[in-house]
Formats: structure tokens, sequence, C-alpha cells
């Protein structure tokens, strides 16, 4: 059995695949299949002159979806996915499958959530999940060669972390369990065994709302490290992020052309430090009062609203050009069906163009009108990061809107020491993290402003009993981190079955 990864090995040798039917067209005399082994997609020729009589019969047979083992030759072709086709000589048929649910045409998202068992088999989605599982390997690299121990946090457990409001509620043989939110409490205690380690599972969420961000159940990356102030925090994300970008782009070039990714930023990322600032100076950016370089992020938004608004005409009179070619008769059919296709993918595009003009006014409202201590939206995010090209990282966060962990500024303690990272082209916040406060009594003061029950942080506060030290760590957001490198509008497309609001099934 080969693989149709890694056929180029072979070309002008007969190899046997095994997969299924990703598509079917027909010739006089002739089948082009493309075959998925789920290790990549490849043109197979089924020529009546060249195949016994039984293998063109099943040839006949199959429609999409159907499994099948082939046999043939790899022949070069320039002009085809990955450079080379089969010349196939013999077709088995392992199932003619039932007809197909998920057909060419465009279906809705919802449709296509509910079939995810099945989506997941379609080639979009086959090049994320394949990046997803570069980049959780690059994870577990980077933290691996740099002297990390990993480490497993508990799915149950017994406090809240990251806010009451989120908290799944569960019965542990008759007590009251949360799903974790975060696996930070027990990483500072690993890291005070282990010295720096770093968590990566699932965690949990209950968010009643549906953004393109927010999934229920997501996972986490949460590094811990003993003696590592607010600098060396940041220096460590600065690099984590880097690698794993650099890595994973290198290794998923075909995915990411499959994605119709434009990796040129992604490019820069990694010859480019990070541009760090504070909440206060982040907020007179949002609001307009400073500029970065000489730019202002307000007036570049409305810019961006009047191109966006010139795009649409302009995109609207080609497609009305294009229908009037078309009706004017003459063409020929694949000269039709190019034009069509055209103007299908015009419309995508106007679709878009015109979720952007509806959504930069909101924008615009909401920053001038953004009041100073206040947590970011997705919409603040956006017009912070419209400045930048690479992810930027904002520290120094107001304490009343932080987690009661978080270590006050050491002259101003109306702030704490949180980091926030934000990705650049609309994709917002990547990393949460922080120093965490070391001190007991400072903890504990906290504890109570968060209303948080104490008997349940007894175990964590003793990490600040024997041998209480500076520390600080991260968490950083898997499917977001996917978002961004695929470019994927929305989280639910960066997880295999994705859990939110509103969706359990499949
Ligand atoms: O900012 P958060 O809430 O921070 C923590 O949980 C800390 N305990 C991390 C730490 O310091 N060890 O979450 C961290 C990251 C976010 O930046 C985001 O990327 C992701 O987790 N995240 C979510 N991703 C998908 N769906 C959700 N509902 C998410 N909530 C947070
Ligand atoms: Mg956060």
């Amino acid at each position: 059995m080969h693989f149709i990864e890694g056929i180029s090995n072979f070309e002008g040798q007969t190899v046997n695949l095994k997969g299924w039917i990703a598509n079917k067209r027909s010739g006089k005399g002739l089948f082009f299949i493309v075959l998925r082994d789920g290790t990549g997609f490849i043109q197979c020729i089924v020529d009546q002159n060249s195949v016994d009589e039984a293998t063109f019969n099943n040839a006949t047979k199959i429609g999409l979806e159907s499994s099948v083992e082939i046999e043939g030759q790899v022949v070069k072709d320039e002009r085809q996915i990955g450079g080379f086709e089969i010349q196939v000589s013999k077709l088995n048929i392992y199932q003619v499958a039932e007809e197909y649910p998920i057909a060419k045409k465009e279906h809705g998202v919802d449709f296509l959530m509910d079939k995810r068992h099945l989506w997941l088999r379609s080639k979009k989605q086959w090049a994320t999940m394949r990046v997803r599982n570069k980049v959780i390997y690059n994870i577990h690299r980077f933290f691996q060669k740099n002297g990390f121990m990993q480490m497993d946090s508990p799915i149950f457990t017994g406090n809240a972390a990251e806010g009451s409001t989120t908290l799944f509620e569960t019965d542990f043989y008759g007590e009251q369990a949360y799903l974790a939110q975060t696996g930070q409490l027990y990483g500072e205690a690993m890291a005070m065994a282990l010295g720096r380690i770093y968590t990566f599972g699932p965690t949990f969420r209950a968010e009643k709302s549906k953004t393109r961000r927010h999934l229920s159940e997501f996972w986490m990356i949460e590094p811990e490290m003993a003696f590592y102030d607010a600098k060396m925090n940041m220096d460590l994300i600065e690099s984590f992020i880097k690698s794993v970008v650099k890595r994973t782009i290198e290794e998923c070039k075909t995915e990411l052309e499959t994605l119709d990714r434009d990796t040129s930023l992604l490019q820069k990322l990694t010859e480019t430090s990070f541009p760090r600032m504070s909440y206060t100076d982040a907020v007179a950016i949002i609001k307009g009062e400073k500029d970065v370089e000489g730019r202002n992020a307000i007036k570049l938004l409305e810019e961006d609203l009047g191109q966006v608004k010139q795009e649409i005409t302009d995109k609207e009179a080609e497609i009305e050009e294009r229908e009037a070619k078309i009706n004017a008769g003459g063409m020929k059919k694949g000269e039709v069906n190019f034009n069509r296709n055209k103007i299908d993918t015009l419309k995508a595009e106007i679709k878009e163009l015109k979720e952007k003009e509806e959504n930069i006014p909101q924008w615009l409202e909401s920053a001038r009108n953004f009041q100073f201590g206040e947590d970011f939206g997705g919409s603040d995010e956006t017009v912070l990061t419209r400045l930048f090209e690479v992810p930027i990282m904002v520290y120094n966060w107001p304490k009343k809107i932080k987690a009661f962990y978080m270590k006050e500024v050491d002259d101003d303690p109306d702030f704490v020491q949180g980091v926030d990272v934000l990705a650049p082209e609309g994709f917002g916040e990547i990393v949460g993290g922080s120093v965490r406060e070391e001190d007991k009594e400072k903890l504990i003061a906290q504890i109570k402003v968060h209303d948080l029950p104490m008997e349940a942080f007894e175990w964590y506060l003793d990490l600040r009993k024997y041998g209480s030290v500076p520390h600080a760590g991260f968490g950083l957001g898997l499917e977001r981190l996917i978002c961004w490198i695929c470019n994927t509008k929305h989280i639910r497309e960066s997880i295999p079955f994705p859990r939110m609001y509103g969706r359990l099934f499949p």
C-alpha cells in the first residue's frame, strides 16, 4: 500500500492506493477520478483501452465518497495538484457509497455543521486539520527543546479561576464540581515542583453567546515558570509564537495553499519584534488620541471604509459586464462556465465586503466611546491591531477587570501585570497571561474581593507559604492560533467537533 503524500518518489512505478472518490468526471471511454486517501488528493485516469472490463465497470458504478483500491502507474503532469497523476490499471471497490449529502454546490454552514462528521473529508477542512496537527506538534517541540516539562492538570476541579460567570457545573459524587476553565493554578503548583512546566489540555467555558471566537470546549497551552518576571514572560511568548508559526508555515505549504492563505504577513513575523504597549497607551490608540509612526487607527479605518465602498462598486460593475457578455450569446461552453465561476467568486467577495461596510462604522463608534478601565471587545481589538502587521502585546491592565491571581504593578496598585497578545488581521486575543501574586496576604484579599470561596483555595495559598517565589505564565488558545494561521473566519472550523453554545452534535 502507498500514500498520495510522497507519491513523487514513485514516478514511473506502479503503486497501490486505497481511499475515497472526491470527484469524478467522465469523457469518451475515460473517467477522471480525484482520489483522496487522507494524506492528499490525486487525479486518477481510467482509460477503457488500457483496463480490463471489470475495472471499467467498477469505475462506472462508483460515485462521490465510494471507497476503492486503485492500482496504477505514477505519471508526471505539471498541471495536476501535486504534479502527478495515476494511469489506472486496476480498480476494486470496497463500497459503492449511497448518494453523498454534501454535493458540490454551496451548502449553508448550519447544514455543514450538522454533517460535520462528513464535512471533515472536504479539502479545506482536511487542510485545516493537518495544520492543527502540525501546530500541536510544534508547540510540544518548542517547549520540550527549551527545557519545559509537560504536565496534565485535572478536568474536574473544585474552584473557579477565571470568573464565576463561565463555569460549567457538574456533580462529582454528590459534591459540586466544575469543568476546568484553566489548568493554571495546578500549573503553578507543578512549577514549584519542576521549575518550568506547560499544560496542554481541554478547558471549558460556558459562554452563552455565539461569537466567531468562542468555544465552550477549547484546548489551551499554559506554561508556568518559577522565577520569571513580566519581561521574561513576554520574551517567552514572543519566541514561542514565532517558532510555532515559522515551522508550521514551512511544513504546511500545501495545506495553506489549499486554504488560499496569503502567508506574506506570517512570514514577516519572524524578523519583526512584537510591539509592546501598556493598556493606557493602547486605549489612547483605540480612541484615536495617539498615533503610531504617524498613523492613526481611526483615520485608517475611515479610509478602509471608503475603499470597501469603492471595491463593492467595482465588483458589481464587473459582474454586470460578465453577465452581459454571457447573455449576448456566442460564447463557448467552457468560457460561459469560466465567467459564471468568476461571477460566483465576485458575489462571495461582495458579501464579505458588505459585512465590513456594515461593521466598520460600528467599530469606529465603539472605539470613540471607549471608557478607560473597560476590557477590550472584539471590535476594539480590531481597531487597535489595524495599525500592526504582527501580534502586539498589551501589558499592565486595570486590576478590576482581570483575574484574582494577577500581581499588582509595583508603583500602581490599580493595575496588574497581566499581558494579552492580540493577533493582526482582525484575529484579536490569542494569549492571556500574567505575573502571579506571590504574597499570601494580598492574594487572600483578592480572593475576598472576587467573592471566591476561601476553603477551595487553601491548597493554592500553601504555595505562598512554603517557599513562595516570583513566577509568571500565560495561556494560548490553540483554536485561536489555528484560525489566525489558516485565516479561518470562524473558530468552529478549527477543531474537529466543536462544542459551543447551541451545538453539541455530532
Ligand atoms: O485569557 P484567558 O482566560 O487566560 C487564562 O485562562 C489564564 N489562566 C492563562 C494563564 O495565564 N495560564 O484564556 C487564555 C486564552 C485566550 O487568550 C484565548 O486565546 C483562549 O485562551 N480562550 C478561548 N478560546 C476559545 N474559546 C473560548 N471561549 C476562550 N476563552 C479563552
Ligand atoms: Mg483573556
